[in-house]
């Protein structure tokens, strides 16, 4: 649920810096930079041996995430545009190249090394992105309005009900449609 300029603000890669993570063979983090730490808003202790997805945004198709995962998996490295969720519930996006890591010939782990994006770029997949989720997933976003004393109403009932607040709004907005 979103009643907050923050969840659409964006934060920036560095130019210079390389944002560094690597993962064991199910995609659980085993090691993450700095610049990896500050670019998502977390601690290095909070990211290390949790899933990589802790940083997934919601805006991106789960069709890439195939794609990446049936890449690396072939022993082939993948590269494409991401769009990263912060703990702040916050963005960046990243062009990363993902690949395994071999010790003796044999894959031990995957590692991936993370650059920046220009503006153009990130309008571009945006785009793409969305159209994907359309396609593949039926879904579009919908960014509205609805009154401080709703919200209040929403949240309170969430909590007796102990469920998400989006969990609400997505049977207004979708089941009760039906
Ligand atoms: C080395 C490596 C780096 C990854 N980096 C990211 C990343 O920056 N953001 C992301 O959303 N998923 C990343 N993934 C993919 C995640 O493992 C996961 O497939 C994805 O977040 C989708 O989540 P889901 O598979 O739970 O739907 C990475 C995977 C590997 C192996």
């Amino acid at each position: 649920m979103i009643c907050s300029y923050r969840y659409f603000e964006e934060t920036e890669v560095p130019k210079d810096e390389l944002i560094i993570s690597r993962t064991d063979l199910n995609g659980n983090i085993t090691y993450a930079n700095e610049v990896f730490a500050n670019i998502s808003g977390y601690k290095v202790e909070e990211l290390l041996g949790k899933p990589h997805s802790i940083v997934r945004h919601p805006d991106m198709p789960k069709s890439i995430f195939k794609e990446l995962w049936e890449t690396i998996e072939q022993g082939k490295m993948w590269k494409g545009y991401v769009k990263n969720l912060r703990k702040d519930g916050g963005y960046y996006w990243v062009y990363a190249e993902v690949s395994g890591v071999y010790k003796d010939d044999e894959l031990i782990e995957y590692k991936s090394i993370r650059t920046p994006v220009s503006k153009e770029e990130k309008r571009l997949y945006q785009d793409r992105y969305d159209a994907l989720r359309q396609k593949e997933e039926k879904v579009c976003r919908v960014v509205a309005d609805i009154s401080v004393d709703n919200y209040e109403k929403l949240k309170k009932l969430a909590k007796e009900e102990s469920i998400e607040e989006r969990e609400i709004l997505n049977y207004i907005l979708n089941d009760s449609l039906l």
